[in-house]
């Protein structure tokens, strides 16, 4: 793959470069689709990254499908599948780990601390072997997202990160390989999260701006679920990740929410501008 890549750029042709976990989906598609607009020649990785799962995580049941993945990237026209095994990208005496502090200790990062350790890991991994010009993340993971910023800055990485929206399913659940979890009822349940959004969205715009009334009214939202466990609900600053109890004009900020739907972990987030 690096061989490759070096030759391409020798070419002077553009790479951009989607990693993923496979199992794919729309949302997996639309950055595809961002990468072939963009650049040249498009590769998208599926590895089920063994390093980003705690020992209690879901790495061994991780939905896995690659016949089905290998026909939609051909169907997509994607120009290059890179599909490692585990044993190559992490032989024995491998012991090399990229780690950003600081906006890895919240949210997600409180929830699992290992996450973010291996998910930078494996980027920068990905990164050097495949060599893009550019690379595309989605908003689905915001934290991931700005972790991402953060490494490619701070390491002057030689290349342009883009962040893409969020795929929804028609009634707003946000597309994930995980959704295959759930069962017809907490199917039904997991709009909680999207609901809850649009609600904190609805007060936004009707004049809120305290944030704790905001919550509150999440958080009712997702009690209503009977399967639901919540992880937290955060207003937080978009750029540092702190968190904020007032909304001020001008600003941007990130309304993050992780919970359980039975025993399935959702994430799903939006971008809050406050113009007026
Ligand atoms: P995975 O969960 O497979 O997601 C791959 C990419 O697809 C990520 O950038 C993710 O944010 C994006 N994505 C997932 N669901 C989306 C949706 N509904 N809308 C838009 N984009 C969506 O994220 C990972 O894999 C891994 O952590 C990885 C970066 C590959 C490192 O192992």
């Amino acid at each position: 793959m690096q061989q490759y890549s070096n030759k391409l750029r020798s070419e002077g042709k553009s790479i951009g470069f989607v990693p993923t976990m496979g199992y794919l989906h729309e949302g997996h598609i639309s950055l595809l689709r961002a990468s072939k607009n963009e650049c040249v020649v498009s590769v998208v990785s599926i590895f089920v990254n063994p390093t980003q799962f705690s020992p209690n995580e879901d790495l061994a049941k991780y939905p896995r499908d690659f016949e089905r993945d290998f026909s939609l990237l051909e169907k997509e026209d994607c120009d290059i599948l890179f599909y490692p095994e585990p044993s190559e990208i992490y032989p024995p005496n491998y012991q090399t780990y990229v780690v950003v502090d600081g906006i890895t200790n919240v949210l997600e990062g409180q929830y699992r601390p290992t996450h973010f350790r291996g998910v930078t890991t494996i980027v920068n991994l990905l990164f050097n072997i495949v060599l893009p010009h550019k690379a595309y993340f989605g908003q689905k993971d915001a934290q991931q997202c700005a972790v991402i910023l953060k490494m490619v800055n701070d390491l002057r990485m030689n290349l342009e990160v883009r962040i893409c929206p969020i795929i929804r399913e028609s009634d707003g659940l946000a597309m994930s390989s995980r959704n295959i979890y759930l069962s017809d009822a907490e199917r039904i349940d997991a709009l909680v999260l999207s609901r809850a959004i649009i609600t904190a969205n609805e007060l936004i715009i009707s004049g809120e701006r305290n944030v704790a009334e905001i919550l509150n009214a999440m958080v009712a939202i997702i009690n209503r679920a009977k399967s639901s466990s919540l992880d937290y609900i955060e207003i937080v600053d978009f750029f540092t990740f702190e968190k904020v109890e007032k909304l001020f004009k001008g600003k941007k900020y990130l309304i993050l929410i992780a919970c359980k739907i039975g025993k399935t972990r959702l994430i799903d987030n939006d971008i809050i501008t406050i113009n007026s």
